[in-house]
């Protein structure tokens, strides 16, 4: 099983960014704990992260036909992106939407979510132990 794991717009500022919301983990140790995970469960895994709406769209479609699942966390493009949207609908890869924050606890603007219509799972609130839910989401998802 392939796994794509994509962040969008600001999570590479893991760390620095806002931590008493999103923590003291950098993005680079979010990456190494999901890799470390995923070869604990003996999946192929790779780890994305783009500021930028169309390449989101782009990797997005690049993952048809090579990946099994994605996991994604679409960062601010979560509560705008009609676009990431209909890429997740057009490739109709298995998608588990993922927030490190609590979004449905945060300002009401957060609470809107175009990506989970096309994701079966959303997972908010957990940290970025999040990504890891979601890994195990998909996997149990592929073996039903
Ligand atoms: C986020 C929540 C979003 O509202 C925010 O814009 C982010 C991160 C989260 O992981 O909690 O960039 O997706």
């Amino acid at each position: 099983m392939n796994i794509l794991v994509i962040n969008g717009p600001n999570l590479n500022m893991l760390g620095i960014r806002e931590p008493d919301i999103y923590g003291k983990e950098t993005y680079n140790s979010l990456v190494e704990k999901i890799e470390n995970y995923a070869n604990e469960k003996n999946i192929g895994i790779k780890c994305y992260q783009s500021n930028h709406e169309g390449d989101l769209v782009d990797v997005i479609q690049f993952a048809y036909g090579l990946y099994d699942g994605i996991v994604i966390n679409p960062g601010a493009y979560t509560h705008t992106s009609i676009a990431i949207l209909d890429a997740l609908k057009a490739v109709s890869i298995p998608a588990v939407e993922v927030h490190i924050s609590d979004v449905d606890s945060r300002e009401e603007f957060r609470k809107i979510s175009y990506v989970r219509q096309a994701c079966f799972e959303t997972i908010s609130g957990k940290g970025t132990d999040g990504y890891l839910l979601a890994i195990d989401a998909l996997i149990k998802k592929a073996t039903e």
